[in-house]
């Protein structure tokens, strides 16, 4: 009864509840984007799937980010790496720098999908200018650290002691750069979104849409496979 309500295994629940909120939230954006590019559909229903979307995303959007801190704090609190003695100052940093970005991510949504009619104020819109930035750093950052601390524990003598979880994040870190890529087409997708919006529908509007969506979603695909596959190494701790 003990192992019951102990903190670490509050992590370890939240952690997992996450991983289960990643994939079944990223079902709803790919169902969504998939009408949201639906020709035969009206521009209001494709407008509204536009909005569900936007939501859904922010599951996996936010669970990257709260896996990574649970994980890092469960790695130090359960000695599968970070073992130095510094573990506990680590997992306090990654919890303050993850609160501040999650933060960031929804100021973020809240800036991007505006209520018909309603405009955010200039302020917002500038900072989120600057945070996206700060964003894609951070993301460039978080994995070749990530790659790097997994890759020396493997063929050398790195922080992480659980080959598991040294291959476990060296596949995280390609998950995160797989969510680079998508942030990188994101932009020519909503343009070709709004295009469609503001002039109609035409085909090669809509295979304009069709072309650039096709390479988003090779990343999201991938990243699909990969959280599965970090789900097995998890549970399965070769
Ligand atoms: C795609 C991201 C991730 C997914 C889908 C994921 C999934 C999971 C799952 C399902 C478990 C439970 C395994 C079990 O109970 O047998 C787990 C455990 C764990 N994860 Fe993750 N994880 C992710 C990222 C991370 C990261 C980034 C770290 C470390 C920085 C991490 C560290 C850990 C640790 C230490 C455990 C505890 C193992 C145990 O005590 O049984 N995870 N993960």
């Amino acid at each position: 009864m003990d192992l019951m309500f102990d903190p670490y295994t509050v992590l370890k629940f939240l952690h997992i509840i996450m991983a289960g909120l990643w994939l079944g939230m990223d079902m709803g954006v790919y169902n969504a984007g998939a009408r949201l590019s639906n020709p035969k559909l009206s521009i209001e229903t494709r407008a509204a799937m536009g909005k569900l979307g936007g939501f859904l995303d922010m599951g996996p959007r936010s669970a990257v980010v709260i896996l990574l801190m649970l994980g890092i704090t469960m790695t130090a609190l359960g000695g599968w790496g970070f073992t130095g003695g510094y573990g506990p100052d680590l997992a306090l940093a990654a919890a303050v720098v993850g609160v501040v970005w999650l933060s960031g991510l929804w100021h973020q949504f809240w800036v991007d999908h505006p209520n018909l009619g309603e405009t955010r104020p200039d302020k917002h819109v500038k900072f989120q200018q600057h945070f996206r930035r700060i964003d894609l750093t951070m993301r460039i950052i978080v994995t070749a650290i990530l790659a790097g601390t997994a890759i020396w524990s493997l063929v050398g003598d790195g922080p992480i002691i659980a080959t598991w979880l040294a291959v476990k994040l060296v596949l995280f870190a390609i998950i995160v750069s797989c969510g680079i890529g998508i942030r990188i087409y994101l932009p020519d997708t909503r343009k070709a979104i709004a295009d469609i919006f503001a002039n109609g529908s035409t085909p090669e509007r809509e295979a304009e849409l069709t072309r650039r969506r096709s390479k988003m979603l090779i990343f999201v695909k991938t990243i699909w496979t990969l959280v599965a596959v970090v789900i097995w190494i998890s549970v399965a701790k070769f």
